[in-house]
């Protein structure tokens, strides 16, 4: 069975959705911030991505895609990434997506909220590449999709000559650190309240642009 990265478009926002809550399913953080029970299809988290998409031109997705699951006519998608290519500095962050049924807007506004703030801080008006989301169906971990997918962005953060920046889980930071990022802060959010952990830690990360 073998992977490739391709693009992916506003029709694979569905499959997105449902790696992304099997994939932050074990998540302590996310067990907070995303209690669920989720509707089927999750028509609003969906939706949210899709506008994300439609509404800049410099955003874009690409996949991984397992092409023995496509012969056998499953939907061969196993990895996602969403990126912005920001050439064109930007002052703000495009407005946050609605917080749908299944979520917890205290909490999540908390935990994102101190993201968008960070960001506004370090990097508006300045032109770099943002890795906005990356997740792999658990199924399909440790096959190399992830890696895939973050070869695939930075490349072309190389070929525009500009950072990129991410904000990572501890799930994600050892695979972020093989592949050039470094740590550059940390934000540790009190997610107590709702459960969670009282010290949720999310690093930020950043890779700057290769020299050759
Ligand atoms: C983080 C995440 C995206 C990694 O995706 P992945 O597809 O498993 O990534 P890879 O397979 O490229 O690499 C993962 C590990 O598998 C190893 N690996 C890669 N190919 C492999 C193979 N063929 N056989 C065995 N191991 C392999 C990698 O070396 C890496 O090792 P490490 O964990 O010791 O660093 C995935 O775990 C995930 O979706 N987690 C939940 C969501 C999340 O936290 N996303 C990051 C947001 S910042």
């Amino acid at each position: 069975m073998s992977l490739h990265v391709s693009p992916a478009s506003a029709a694979d926002a569905p499959r997105s959705v449902a790696i992304e809550d099997a994939a932050y399913g074990p998540n302590p953080s996310g067990a907070a911030m995303f209690p669920g029970p989720f509707p089927p299809g999750d028509q609003v988290r969906v939706n949210a991505l899709r506008t994300q998409l439609a509404d800049d031109p410099a955003c874009r997705w690409a996949k991984v895609v397992d092409s023995g699951l496509e012969a056998a006519g499953e939907d061969g998608m196993v990895a996602f990434s969403m990126w912005y290519f920001w050439s064109t500095p930007r002052d703000t962050l495009p407005p946050r997506p609605a917080w749908g049924p299944g979520t917890n807007p205290d909490a999540c506004e908390l935990f994102f909220g101190a993201m968008r703030e960070e960001w506004l801080r370090r990097w508006a008006g300045k032109p770099h590449v943002y890795l906005k989301q990356l997740h792999t169906d658990p199924a399909h971990q440790r096959r190399g999709a992830g890696s895939m997918l973050l070869k695939w962005g930075v490349a072309e953060a190389d070929r525009l000559g500009l950072p990129t920046y991410l904000e990572a889980t501890e799930e994600g930071r050892p695979l972020y650190e093989k592949h050039g990022f470094r740590p550059v802060g940390k934000l540790v959010t009190d997610l107590s309240e709702w459960n969670g952990p009282a010290e949720a830690e999310t690093v930020l990360m950043v890779r700057p642009p290769s020299e050759s």
